[in-house]
């Protein structure tokens, strides 16, 4: 049936949401069910700079990271191929980024919701890895900078296409996506 799917499917998902909503676990199953290649915007920009996340921010700066996403995403985009795209969760939130993947055909936008108590829980234990909130020591700093945070960018997350909770087990995640697809 994965193939039968895949005969169907011709278009671009892209998955948004804020860190830890779990957009490139979910992606990477998604795309195997569907059949497409899964990507990363994050690993696409490691692979092009030969630096990591981290690296990337301590050494050229977030407006420079912020301008190597919307390159690749951009390149992405324009390209005619049928994948699965898991984004970062600053992604969406600059410039006219959230209206470029709304106009490009062929492409849903789903927004990953995960509530500020799911966030935290998955992401105080592996905050070293991201930038941005790598110097918070506890779990209520962590809390606080997620709720003042998210309460910006879900302007942005809210013009997705589909919203899906995604708080749940990632095997319910999956299914209610591919119930919104077909
Ligand atoms: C960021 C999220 C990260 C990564 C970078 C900035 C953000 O991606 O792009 O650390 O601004 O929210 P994940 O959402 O995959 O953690």
């Amino acid at each position: 049936w994965q193939s039968k799917l895949a005969i169907f499917v011709s278009m671009k998902v892209i998955l948004i949401g804020y860190m830890g909503s779990g957009k490139s676990s979910v992606g990477n199953r998604l795309a195997n069910i569907l059949s497409v290649p899964f990507l990363d915007l994050d690993t696409q920009i490691e692979h092009d700079t030969k630096l990591s996340i981290p690296e990337i921010f301590k050494t050229k700066g977030e407006l420079f990271f912020r301008k190597k996403e919307q390159e690749v995403l951009q390149q992405l985009l324009e390209n005619d191929t049928s994948f699965v795209l898991a984004t970062g969760g600053g992604t969406p939130c600059y410039g006219t980024v959230m209206q470029q993947i709304n106009e490009t055909e062929n492409t849903t936008s789903i927004f990953l919701h995960a509530t500020i108590e799911t966030l935290t829980q998955r992401l105080f234990p592996e905050r070293a890895s991201r930038p941005l909130i790598a110097h918070l020591e506890t779990q209520e700093a962590v809390y606080d900078f997620v709720r003042k945070h998210i309460f910006e960018r879900n302007f942005y997350y809210l013009q997705a296409d589909r919203k899906v909770d995604a708080n749940k087990d990632i095997s319910e995640i999956i299914s209610e996506i591919v119930l919104q697809l077909f």
